[in-house]
């Protein structure tokens, strides 16, 4: 056993079993009536986890549901990102971190292996890490960075037990939304970065679908032998929630796409139904013998409807319930195991990792690149199967510029008319986003952003009408602000 296994392993003997769960939004199912739907149908859910919010909405839960067991799901620490401070100020994002694990309580934060801004440019939704060894490496050194940060303030600033071990840090399989790349698959990509630093993992059942789906492996072999053979190849033991949500084809790509015989262009959604290949996919996980400090299941429900969260959390009460609590008490004795590791050395406070900065840097430019469009090779592709990519780079990315957090048309009504008029269309701002990297040192805010780059735009092709813009981005801003400061919450436009 490495010195770095058997730091995961301390850690995690610390965090008590959640069980069967829900992901959840603050705003969005309201929790209250969802927990009272839930009681009145008699399910027990083992915890709630709460996707970043304002500090006042995540105080309003934790005092409403005080017996709770909350966990957090982070937002804007991006740890793939070589050199993340230059994208947004990550210190400052940890502490604001710090901040909301606090108040939640909770044991863990978990942080999608993605992020929304690379190489200077800014994106609405996740775009995965580069699949790379240098890659994993930067991801490493960036998770542990963060996890010296929650061990040096969480411990002492509230008193626990812990010997300078904070909430953990766990680290999701991202989703691939029709390409990916790099040169090294995601299993082996896990194993690299846990190798190297004692992070928890998210395993997220619809997004290695995502995965069988555009690498191309569906075209080779069936699910059940591709996720077999990912499952042993992946860091399972190292695995301590399992999610679940919907899939769904994007409105924005045109039905008559999807070919005749080939598998649907599904991509990660968590307001659609959960298909059932993917029960039979953790199905398939809760029966791997790898799967040893498992401590939740969670279903990712923000943006559906009360009424399909509660059918479905009973189908998988009643087909992985008994499952799911025998394997968290199916496990060593930990008190055994947690005096054997007393004696080794903690997690070094710095990592020696080679300096190839530069070069993923570059490559993360050309990543960025290569997805809106502007460049049509340079990376290697996962599986050598890029067919889906266009969907991406002409209606996905369109349409999150253009409708997506916020609808340019609804935001901006008298410039568009004004642009209308003057035969501009708005799919020049679409170019004029991706035109060229832009350094910034505001925290992600991808409504805020949205706002500041469109009267940049209006200014450029339609300077007779950067009055007009401005005034309706000062009513946006204000607006939004009043939102904020009313029910305490945060953007509308954050994604999973
Ligand atoms: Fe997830």
């Amino acid at each position: 056993m490495t010195s770095v296994e058997r730091e995961f392993i301390k850690r995690v003997n610390r965090i008590p079993h959640h069980g069967l769960g829900l992901s959840v939004d603050v705003y969005q199912p309201d929790l209250i009536e969802l927990a009272g739907e839930l009681d009145r149908r008699g399910l027990d859910y083992g915890y709630l986890e709460i996707f970043k919010a304002a500090p006042a909405a995540l105080e309003s839960v934790r005092r409403r549901m005080p017996d709770t067991l909350l966990s957090y799901h982070a937002e804007g620490l991006w740890v793939t990102q070589p050199n993340p401070e230059r994208l947004s100020p990550f210190d400052a994002e940890l502490d604001e971190t710090v901040g909301q694990l606090r108040i939640l309580g909770s044991h863990w934060l978990n942080h999608e292996c993605a992020t929304k801004q690379m190489a200077g440019y800014a994106f609405g939704t996740y775009l995965p890490a580069l699949f790379t060894s240098a890659s994993a490496e930067v991801t490493a050194e960036n998770i542990a960075r963060a996890q010296q940060r929650l061990d040096r303030t969480i411990p002492v600033c509230d008193g626990h037990d812990g010997n300078g071990m904070g909430p953990l840090f766990l680290i999701e399989t991202p989703p691939l939304t029709y390409v990916g790349f790099g040169d090294v698959n995601m299993a082996e990509f896990f194993r690299l970065v846990t190798d190297l630093t004692p992070c928890g993992v998210v395993l997220d059942i619809g997004h290695l679908w995502t995965v069988y789906r555009y690498t191309g492996e569906w075209r080779r072999r069936p699910l059940t032998a591709f996720l077999a053979e990912f499952l042993d190849a992946f860091p399972l033991e190292r695995v301590v929630e399992i999610h679940m949500a919907g899939l769904a084809p994007h409105p924005s790509v045109p039905s008559h796409t999807q070919a005749a015989g080939e598998m649907p262009l599904w991509i990660d959604a968590h307001g659609a139904p959960i298909p059932e290949v993917l029960s039979d996919m953790l199905a398939q996980v809760l029966e791997h013998k790898g799967l040893i400090n498992l401590k939740g299941v969670a279903l990712e429900v923000d943006t559906k409807p009360i009424p399909t969260i509660v059918e479905e959390f009973a189908e998988a009460h009643a087909r992985f319930g008994p499952k799911i609590a025998h394997e968290l008490r199916d496990e060593r004795d930990e008190r055994d195991l947690r005096d054997s590791i007393l004696a080794f050395p903690a997690f070094p406070a710095s990592l020696a990792f080679p300096a190839s900065l530069a070069s993923l840097a570059e490559q993360y430019d050309r990543y960025a690149q290569i997805v809106t469009g502007r460049a049509a090779t340079g990376l290697p592709v996962l599986g050598q199967d890029a067919s889906a990519l266009p969907l991406y780079s002409e209606h996905y990315l369109p349409h999150e510029i253009l409708e997506w957090g916020g609808a340019v048309r609804e935001m901006f009504p008298e410039t568009c008319r004004n642009l209308d008029r003057a035969g501009i269309s708005l799919n020049g701002f679409v170019r004029f986003w991706f035109r060229e990297p832009r350094d910034t040192d505001q925290a992600y805010d991808f409504f805020l952003l949205k706002i500041a780059r469109f009267v940049e735009f209006v200014r450029e092709v339609l300077p007779d009408s950067l009055v007009t813009a401005e005034q309706e981005a000062q009513a946006l801003r204000d607006g939004y602000q009043a939102a904020c400061e009313q029910v305490g919450r945060e953007p509308l436009t954050v994604n999973r």
